[in-house]
């Protein structure tokens, strides 16, 4: 026998099994979308590899190490992509959707990073990804946050809660940045390997260390909230009031930084600690150059992304998985004639019932057999077509989940009697 083929370490599978959550999950998500005010927007899985080091930013994890890059063909430099903003702030200037419009946008599907898989952390994993542009004050922040809030509460995930920063605009955090490196440089004996190498190409970064040896030094450090410009601190105060208006608990985390250099003023996650090391579920921010940055009429943004894998784990730990739907109808044919006139049966039935699920037997197997399977699909209702039935003009049923007897109904009259017997269940 050849040997099996084994699937890419960190690329999972999701089997039916498992299906009904992310399907709970993305439906809800969709529905509450639509309740906002946001439409779908498809966007090709690969993108030219210049689009995400000039948007994530060249000195970042994700464009240093991370992105599955690839020459195709043509000989262009191709990539997978590691996150979907990039792909749809490109989308909307090559579709010229700008030009002083407004779009409330999202977008769902694999996105693809080398990182050392663990739980919680694949290579290709899903994303729940949803945008505003050309909205610049922070009520649309709020409103993004309070769309989580919501989409957290109706799926029933209570284990996870809000931490905001804001990031300044570019130029308070250049300015920020010096005082930072010259804070760190005045101590590089102090710091690990990985460290030293961010503190040419990203300081910030070293913020987001989780070497415990780092956080003394990383609780020291000058805060970035203290070095704010005016506007976004205002920006940041209303975003902050409107959040406590509305009933959103949230925790000020001045070292929240993210890990894409887009990003101006907020940015906030989503953390649990249900998840080990893995704790955001849902993160993102502002980031109000990046449109103008790759070509497009300056136009501010903000987004956020959900990690499904994720989210739908925390689903599974919470037990809210809605089951999954049982046929309601099971079909069993006895005998050469009823197998050839079952599936025409069953068609029409279908077509007469369309809310209602009707499995039909295939494949053969004796009446033993078939009764087994009817019995393990938890169906409620067994329909029997036998040869001796079909003469007759009749089908049998016999419900499934209760003590009641066989009883016959006439072909005509079929979907009706159907109905009436799924009716007197429970
Ligand atoms: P991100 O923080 O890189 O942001 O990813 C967003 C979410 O994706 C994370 O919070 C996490 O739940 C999930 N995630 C990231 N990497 C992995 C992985 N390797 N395995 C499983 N889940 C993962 C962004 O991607 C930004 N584009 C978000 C955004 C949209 N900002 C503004 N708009």
């Amino acid at each position: 026998m050849p040997a099996q083929i084994q699937p890419v370490r960190g690329m999972n599978d999701v089997l039916p099994a498992q299906i009904g959550a992310w399907q709970h999950l993305e439906a809800s998500a969709r529905e509450l979308l639509t309740e906002y005010g946001y439409e779908e927007i498809r966007v090709p899985v690969v993108e030219h590899t210049e689009l995400f080091k000039r948007a994530i930013g060249e000195f970042t994890d994700v464009v240093e190490k991370e992105m599955y890059t690839f020459t195709d063909q043509g000989g262009e430099s191709l990539t997978l992509r590691p996150e979907a903003t990039a792909g749809i702030m490109r989308a909307a200037v090559s579709n010229g959707m700008l030009r002083g419009q407004r779009h409330k946008l999202w977008c769902m599907g694999p996105m693809f990073r080398h990182e050392r898989p663990q739980k919680g952390r694949y290579r290709q994993f899903y994303q729940l990804d949803v945008e505003a542009i050309g909205f610049a004050g922070a009520d649309v922040d709020a409103e993004l946050i309070a769309l989580t809030a919501r989409l957290w509460h109706r799926l029933g995930i209570a284990r996870v809660r809000l931490q905001i920063n804001s990031l300044g605009t570019p130029e308070s955090r250049g300015l920020y940045r010096e005082q930072l490196t010259a804070y760190l440089r005045a101590r590089e004996s102090q710091l690990d390997a990985d460290s030293r190498r961010r503190l040419e190409g990203n300081p910030l970064r070293i913020l987001d260390s989780k070497n415990p040896e780092m956080q003394e030094l990383i609780r020291a450090a000058p805060l970035l909230t203290d070095h704010l410009d005016p506007e976004s601190r205002e920006h940041f105060e209303a975003l902050c009031n409107t959040l406590q208006d509305i009933g959103v608990p949230y925790e000020v985390n001045p070292r929240l930084v993210r890990g894409l250099d887009y990003y101006s003023r907020t940015v906030f996650e989503w953390i649990t600690d249900a998840l080990g090391a893995q704790d955001a579920v849902c993160s993102g921010g502002r980031y109000d150059g990046l449109i103008a940055q790759l070509g497009g009429e300056p136009t501010p943004g903000v987004g956020f992304a959900m990690g499904v894998d994720r989210a739908v784990e925390l689903l599974a730990q919470a037990q809210r998985i809605p089951p999954g739907r049982t046929p309601d109808v099971y079909v069993v044919v006895n005998g050469t004639r009823a197998a050839a006139a079952g599936l025409g049966l069953v068609e029409r039935l279908r077509n007469e019932l369309p809310q209602r699920r009707f499995e039909l037997n295939l494949g053969g197997g004796n009446f033993k057999t078939q009764f087994r399977r009817a019995d393990r699909s938890g169906a409620a209702l067994a329909l029997i077509v036998g040869d001796d039935e079909l003469a007759r003009g009749v089908v049998s049923m016999k419900p499934l989940r209760q003590e009641a007897g066989q009883s016959e109904c006439p072909i005509g009259a079929l979907a009706a009697g159907v109905e009436a017997a799924l009716n007197l269940r429970g």
